[in-house]
C-alpha cells in the first residue's frame, strides 16, 4: 500500500482509487495497510488513524466481525450504565430494549452508526466506550502506548464459526442492498477468507496484532473468545466489570444484578426486542440497509457443521494452525 497522508482529504479519494480492490462480498473491498475494507469506507478509515484523538481513559471495544460485537457492546453497555438505567425497566428507558445494542457504542470513524464520525466522538463527554472493527496498525498508536494507551477488549471468534456467520450476514446485506451485487456462493466465499479477503481481514493478522497486545499489556487488553463468552457469560461479565473498572460489589451479586446483564443481553432477551425484529440501519450513502435481524442468525458455537464440507473444515484448520504456530493463540 502507498505510503499516503493520512487525512480525509481529496490525495486521499485518490490514493484510495488506486488501492488494490476485489469484488465478491456484498461491497467491493480495497486492501488498504494490508487490511481489507470496504471500498466506500476507506476514506474515512484513512482518517482515523491520524485524527482519532484517543484518551487515556477510552474503553475501545475491538472485534473481528461476526465475533459477537453486537453481544459485547450490549453487555459492556449495560455493566457500565447499571446505575443510571433501569435494567429490567420494560420502557423505553431501558436504552437496550429501546436501540440496537450496535447504536449505543459508536464506531470510531463510521458515521451515523451510533454518532461515530470523528467529530461526534471527539465530543463525546469522557469515559468514552468506543468500538472498532480495525485492526491495531489502522488506529493511532497513541491507542497502544506503554503509558497512558486505551484499555481494550478484544473478542475474536474460532474461524470456522466466523466463516459462517459472515457468510450469511453478507447474503443478507445483498438482499437489502443497491449495489448490484449478487450473493456469494459458500465455495467463493471461503476461498476468499482463506486468502484473508474478508472485510477487515485477513483474520489472522487481525486475531495475532490484538493477542499480541494483550500479552504486552495484558492489564489494559482484555482478550476474550466468543466460545468463551457461550459457555460461561457471568464468568465473562464479571471479569468484564472488573476490567471496565466497575467490578460488581457483593450485595449486587447478591441481588443477581450481574445476572440480570447476562440476561438481558442474551440472544433469546435482545433478538426479542422489537427494534432488533424489525429495525435497521442504512449504509454506503444509502445503497445497503443492514435489517439489526440479520445481526442476529443463530448465535451457536459449532454451527460450521451445518454448512461447511469435511475437507473445507480441514483445510481451514490447517491454515489456522500455520498462522497462529508459536503465537500461543490456538483454535
Ligand atoms: P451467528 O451468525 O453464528 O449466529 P457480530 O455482532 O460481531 O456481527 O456477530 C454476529 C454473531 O453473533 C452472529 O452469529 C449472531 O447470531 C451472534 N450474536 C448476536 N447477538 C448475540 C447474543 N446476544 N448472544 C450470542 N450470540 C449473539
Amino acid at each position: 500500500a502507498p505510503e499516503t497522508k493520512q487525512e480525509d482529504s481529496p490525495e486521499n479519494s485518490m490514493a484510495a482509487t488506486l488501492l488494490p480492490t476485489r469484488e465478491g462480498w456484498s461491497t467491493p473491498l480495497t486492501l488498504y495497510n494490508n487490511c481489507w475494507l470496504r471500498s466506500h469506507m476507506v476514506d474515512s478509515f484513512m482518517a482515523v488513524r491520524d485524527n482519532f484523538k484517543p484518551r487515556h481513559d477510552d474503553v475501545i471495544l475491538a472485534t473481528h466481525p461476526k465475533s459477537g460485537t453486537t453481544w459485547l457492546k450490549a453487555m459492556a453497555f449495560a455493566i457500565v450504565n447499571r446505575s443510571r438505567y433501569d435494567l429490567l425497566a420494560d420502557g423505553d428507558g431501558n436504552p437496550l430494549r429501546a436501540q440496537n445494542p450496535q447504536r449505543l457504542v459508536p464506531f470510531i470513524g463510521v458515521p451515523g452508526h451510533g454518532g461515530g464520525d470523528l467529530a461526534a466522538i471527539e465530543a463525546m463527554p469522557s469515559p468514552r466506550l468506543l468500538a472498532t472493527h480495525l485492526p491495531l496498525s489502522l488506529l493511532p498508536p497513541a491507542v497502544t502506548a506503554a503509558t497512558g494507551g486505551c484499555r481494550v477488549v478484544y473478542l475474536c471468534r474460532e474461524p470456522k464459526d466466523s466463516f459462517v456467520s459472515r457468510w450469511h450476514f453478507d447474503n443478507k446485506m445483498v438482499k437489502g442492498s443497491q449495489t448490484g451485487a449478487h450473493a456469494i456462493e459458500l465455495d467463493a466465499a471461503f476461498a476468499m477468507f482463506c486468502e484473508g479477503c474478508t472485510p477487515f481481514g485477513p483474520f489472522w493478522e487481525h486475531y495475532l496484532q490484538y493477542w499480541r497486545e494483550s500479552l504486552r499489556r495484558p492489564r489494559e487488553v482484555l482478550f476474550l473468545r466468543y466460545e468463551e463468552l457461550v459457555a460461561d457469560p457471568l464468568r465473562v461479565v464479571r471479569d468484564l466489570a472488573a476490567f471496565l473498572g466497575v467490578p460488581f460489589i457483593d450485595e449486587e451479586e447478591s441481588n443477581g444484578v450481574d445476572r440480570e446483564v447476562v440476561r438481558l443481553c442474551s440472544f433469546e432477551t435482545l433478538s426479542g426486542f422489537d427494534v432488533n425484529k424489525n429495525g435497521g440501519v442504512e449504509r454506503a450513502g444509502g445503497k445497503i440497509f443492514i435489517g439489526y435481524s440479520s445481526l442476529f442468525r443463530r448465535g451457536k458455537t459449532g454451527d460450521w457443521v451445518n454448512h461447511m464440507s469435511a475437507d473445507m473444515a480441514e483445510k481451514l484448520d490447517a491454515l489456522v494452525r500455520e498462522k497462529f504456530k508459536g503465537s500461543g493463540l490456538e483454535f
